[in-house]
């Protein structure tokens, strides 16, 4: 019985998005982006739904055969229009809308085998493991290298499948997962790190189990929450959601539903800090401050104000200048890794020090020798980088080497002497909706080209 009487099919409008991550990765492989720096932000910026809520939200509408939808997603972003072409692959029929609105439908799955081909060009491609184990008992997943940032092994999402009664086998660069005859059973299960994509995993396939499912020393991300808040309207009975202890107890089936996709916190991170390196007042709509309180107070402390007027932040700072502070990246609540490569690009402009400590991934300063191109004067012990403001940054050519570090370099760009060129974007179209325009609307002199570049 479908308990979403508005979502009778998927609709076939004229507006939807063509999904073919392939050719989009080509495409912005062999563009780069130009920024003159020296420009003040001032204007409004509109921020996107969540690309890590997003991505989980895909998945777990594979837990149902009822059509399910959601608002505000990200549908831009290469890495939602990667998933939904495995997705599609699988027999998920989806539907993508530039307003935001995403269809999906997944009562005619007819595989449970994630290729290769599309997991190798996205991680988070593994969290379609816990959704596919829960309603149909079994998932085949290309295991994912690891990647830039640090090595990213799968062994706690494993780990908690095997709790819950899986045979879980690695063979031939898959792995294979598959429930117990009568399907998975509820576990107690205590993670050894606190892991975001192991705990939406885990928590996913748990809705389906039989019996109780405890997740101890589980992540407490907003994007978990928000996840966790969608399953419970397809019928999930979860509880403890943004404390580390979650409780999930099994139902038989779920439902379809509507859910509005919480903003970026991350996408309002990034430009905040621009506005702090550029100094202007920008207002970012539509997102919150409350899931930002780690950034927030170093950017106070920097001498950056933000205030927060209805659904909308208001980001300024005036000609003072930034005063360097230290962080340390920690799992929620604490500062988020991926706002780090930003918040170094701001250090490189403070009086002052400024020490960041990076205790998530273990090669996640990859920003630092592209910024030390620019000018910057940053020495890197181990997992601790000392950030030495400097009066100026240079233009230079740049290359983009993961997401969060791309984005980085295009901040340095817009507060540098002269002209910055950064290679590669495809990183920063993964996971940033139209930051080219987002930021010419507010002054910013910055242009996509073509590089030249060619495909590995
Ligand atoms: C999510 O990755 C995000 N990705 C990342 O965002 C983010 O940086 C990260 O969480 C931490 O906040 C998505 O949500 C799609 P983890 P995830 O499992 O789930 C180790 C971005 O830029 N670990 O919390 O993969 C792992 O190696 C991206 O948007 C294990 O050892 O991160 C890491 O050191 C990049 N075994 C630490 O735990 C496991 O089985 C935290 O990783 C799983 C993880």
């Amino acid at each position: 019985m479908s308990h979403s009487p508005a979502l009778k099919q998927t609709p076939d409008t004229p507006d939807f998005i063509v999904i073919d991550p392939h050719k989009a990765m080509l495409a912005s492989s062999l563009e780069k982006i130009k920024v003159q720096g020296g420009t003040q932000l001032n204007g409004v910026i509109p921020i996107s739904g969540a690309k890590n809520a997003a991505l989980k939200h895909m998945c777990a509408a594979m837990l149902t055969g009822d059509p399910v939808q959601f608002t505000n997603m990200p549908v831009y972003l290469k890495d939602i229009q990667t998933l939904a072409a495995l997705m599609k692959e699988i027999g998920v029929a989806m539907t993508l809308r530039s307003d935001g609105t995403m269809f999906i439908n997944a009562s005619k799955i007819h595989s449970t085998e994630a290729p290769y081909d599309l997991v190798r060009r996205m991680r988070a491609s593994v969290l379609v493991m816990g959704p596919l184990l829960g309603r149909f008992g079994e998932a085949t997943v290309s295991l994912p290298g690891g990647c830039t940032i640090g090595s990213r092994p799968i062994d706690l999402h494993l780990d908690g499948f095997r709790a819950m009664g899986a045979e879980i086998i690695l063979e031939d660069g898959y792995v294979r997962a598959k429930a117990p005859v009568g399907g998975l059973r509820g576990a107690k299960i205590m993670f050894p790190k606190v892991s975001v994509g192991a705990t939406e995993n885990v928590m996913m396939a748990a809705t389906l189990a039989k019996g109780e499912t405890i997740l101890m020393n589980a992540a407490r991300e907003p994007e978990i929450i928000d996840q966790g808040e969608a399953l419970i309207k397809m019928g999930a009975k979860i509880s403890g959601l943004g404390t580390p202890e979650i409780r999930i107890e099994g139902v038989s089936a779920l439902h379809g539903m509507t859910h509005d996709v919480l903003p970026d916190r991350i996408e309002t991170g990034t430009f905040m800090i621009g506005v702090a390196l550029t100094g202007g007042t920008v207002r970012l709509q539509h997102t919150r401050t409350d899931f930002l309180t780690s950034l927030i107070g170093p950017l106070q402390k920097a001498g950056v104000t933000i205030e927060e007027d209805g659904a909308d932040v208001i980001v300024h700072r005036n000609g003072k200048p930034l005063v360097g502070t230290d962080i340390m990246t920690e799992p929620y609540p604490g500062f988020a890794t991926d706002l780090q490569a930003q918040f170094m690009t701001m250090l490189t402009m403070c009086n002052g020090a400024g020490m960041v400590t990076e205790t998530i991934f273990e090669n996640r300063f990859m920003h630092v020798p592209e910024l030390r191109r620019m000018g910057a004067d940053i020495a890197v012990q181990g997992n601790s980088a000392i950030v030495r403001g400097v009066t100026k940054l240079k233009g230079a050519e740049v290359m983009a080497t993961d997401l969060r570090a791309s984005v980085s370099l295009i901040l340095a760009g817009l507060v540098a002497d002269g002209e910055t060129t950064v290679d590669r974007i495809y990183h920063l179209d993964r996971g940033y909706e139209n930051l080219v325009g987002k930021l010419e609307a507010c002054g910013a002199t910055i242009e996509r080209l073509s590089s030249g570049l060619h495909e590995e």
